[in-house]
């Protein structure tokens, strides 16, 4: 919350600065422009100019009281948006798990718009890879955004260990659709993982439109289960699963979802996301029971706007790609072995790469 204290008062006095600035260039014009006029002599010129003065000081500072206004009130970040030098600072962290850290980044533009089921590219570093992240939640008043990171690779893995004060290069987004909400009755929301992350946002949405929710948060154990007040908050009931059994019930987020689709008939619709297997198998237990299941895909991206290609998706025999046609896609018409092939191709070099930075950073 410091730092939060700290935005505020850097940003009330970035407003001034500009008020500042843009009066003492109105102020420079009303005096200054009369002394070109060549055709008057000195005295006429000074006449001129100090009336000039005078019209402004009279005049145009009766708009002084409006802009300064805000900056009392409080409106100030909505009158003009604040743009630092430093463009996306971290405001804060914490770590939920091993190697899952949770940051809030400033990025007032994208607080304002962002919809559940959107996310952002962001890069560390001019050198950085670009990397998708869904936007967890976000604090239009603050201006900040929630990003939920867990260090798979080189490059997510030098985004973990960023502090406080550290900034990204770039944060594009809001990007991809926003997940469809509406009341469809009795739903189940399904995090895998840290896809927990990226439930959240839909499970509170869905909660909010006036469905029962019932989620299930599935780790491999309890050190790696992310959210959990946060998901029972926003649920009517919170089942937690554990490969190894160490927190809630043992097995996977299949297991759980057979046994509530048993106890409850009339399920509406399924939101399923994590590990790509995962959602697989998922999809393979509400197929047979036609209920309508959506999953979120993660594919490799780059520009994040439909143009490079990289990622693209077979969907119901169609190309998709997930950037701007989704990331939420009907999960009974996805090609899943297409895309955990793809999504495997650079895994070698990815591997080597961390293994590689992880060791120069040792020595
Ligand atoms: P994980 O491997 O620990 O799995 C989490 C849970 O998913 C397990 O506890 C289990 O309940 C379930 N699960 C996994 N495999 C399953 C299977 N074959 N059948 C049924 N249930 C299964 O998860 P993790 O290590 O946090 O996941 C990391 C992966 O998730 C990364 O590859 C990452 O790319 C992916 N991910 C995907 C998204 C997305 O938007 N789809 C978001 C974040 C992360
Ligand atoms: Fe380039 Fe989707 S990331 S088309």
């Amino acid at each position: 919350m410091v730092h939060l204290r700290f935005l505020e008062t850097r940003r009330k006095f970035s407003y001034i600065n500009r008020i500042c600035v843009h009066r003492v260039r109105l102020l420079l014009l009303n005096f200054l422009l009369p002394l070109f006029d060549c055709g008057a002599d000195i005295d006429e010129k000074l006449r001129v100019g100090c009336s000039g003065l005078f019209i402004y000081f009279c005049v145009l500072d009766t708009s002084l009281l409006l802009t300064v206004l805000p900056v009392f009130t409080g409106k100030y970040t909505k009158s003009i948006p604040f743009r630092s030098n430093v463009l996306y600072p971290i405001i804060d962290k914490q770590i939920l798990a091993p190697s899952i850290a949770k940051l809030i980044v400033e990025a007032p533009l994208i607080a304002k718009k962002r919809k559940a089921g959107n996310f952002v590219i962001v890069r560390a570093s001019e050198y950085g890879e670009r990397i998708p992240f869904t936007i967890v939640d976000s604090d239009p008043e603050n201006g900040t955004i929630t990003l939920i990171i867990q260090a798979i690779g080189k490059s997510s893995d030098d985004i973990t260990r960023l502090e406080p004060g550290d900034h990204f290069l770039d944060v594009v987004g809001p990007l991809g659709e926003a997940t469809p909400i509406k009341n469809s009755g009795t739903v189940v929301c399904i995090g895998g993982g840290v896809g927990t992350a990226v439930i959240y946002p839909i499970a509170k949405a869905l909660k909010n439109a006036g469905n029962t929710v019932i989620s299930i948060i599935g780790a491999r154990n309890k050190e790696m289960i992310i959210l959990e007040e946060e998901m029972d908050k926003v649920s009517d009931e919170l089942i937690i699963t554990t490969d190894d059994g160490s927190a809630g019930v043992k097995g996977f987020v299949t297991n759980a979802l057979q046994e509530i689709m048993g106890k409850n008939p009339d399920l509406a619709t399924v939101y399923a996301i994590g590990p790509l297997p995962m959602m697989k198998a998922v999809s393979g237990v509400t197929k047979p029971a036609g209920i309508k299941t959506y999953v979120s895909l993660n594919p490799i991206m780059m520009d994040g706007t439909g143009m490079c290609g990289a990622c693209r998706v077979t969907v119901g025999g169609e190309m998709k790609f997930a950037c701007v046609d989704g990331p939420e896609f009907d999960a009974h018409q996805i090609e899943f072995d297409e895309l955990i092939a793809r999504n495997n191709s650079y895994r070698d070099v990815e591997q080597h790469a961390y293994h590689q930075c992880r060791q120069e950073s040792q020595t």
